[in-house]
């Protein structure tokens, strides 16, 4: 059962995209990864908590090939504003030298903390990177790092929901909501 309105700290947000209309972008995103990916060896999914962790349990259900999961943590967020500060990364202890490598992100804005992640893990010499977003905001975009798979497009607004997150609450929605005004 899914409310029109919802109210998160200080604001109101409305539901923008249904639960079924994010499942059919993750079943044709995890069939591109599927049709990319299946002829490679153990594919790496790296998901960034915390906003990744429901996109991520969904997408790995519609993954068929043999793959393994590690978890990093790197946050620059605070509000509904980007603070600029992105913090280290954390999480990763094995090695991932040589490994087909895919990260996979919540929302992709400006794209400051998939540049520093992107920087971070090429340093460990993977086979190969791509990127896997559930939410990609192109008007915000301004890195060059190629963001190869991209469930869902939006503007600029401020969503919460399926894992997203306003100041720590709205996670557990399983619709996406934007914020109103
Ligand atoms: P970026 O570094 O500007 O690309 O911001 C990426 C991070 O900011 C995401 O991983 C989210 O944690 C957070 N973020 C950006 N836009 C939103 C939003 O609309 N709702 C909730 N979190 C967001
Ligand atoms: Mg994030």
């Amino acid at each position: 059962m899914m409310k029109d309105t919802v109210h998160l700290h200080d604001k109101t947000f409305r539901v923008m995209i249904p639960a079924a209309e994010i499942d059919r972008a993750v079943t044709a995103v995890a069939e591109r990864i599927n049709t990319d990916y299946r002829a490679k060896s153990v594919p790496l999914f790296i998901g960034v908590l915390n906003g990744s962790f429901m996109f991520l349990s969904d997408l790995m259900k519609k993954i068929d090939f043999d793959c393994e999961l590690s978890f990093v943590k790197l946050s620059s967020y605070s509000g509904t504003a980007t603070t600029g500060q992105v913090r280290s990364l954390i999480g990763l202890n094995n090695s991932i030298e040589g490994r087909d490598v895919i990260i996979v992100e919540d929302i992709v804005d400006t794209g400051e903390s998939i540049e520093h992640m992107v920087r971070d893990l090429e340093s460990r010499k993977p086979a190969s990177i791509s990127v896997c977003t559930l939410f990609f905001k192109p008007a915000s975009y301004s890195k060059q790092i190629p963001i190869q798979y991209r469930a869902l497009e939006i503007g600029n607004e401020f969503i919460v929901g399926y894992g997203l997150d306003y100041n720590q609450l709205g996670r557990n929605l399983k619709d996406v909501y934007v914020v109103t005004e």
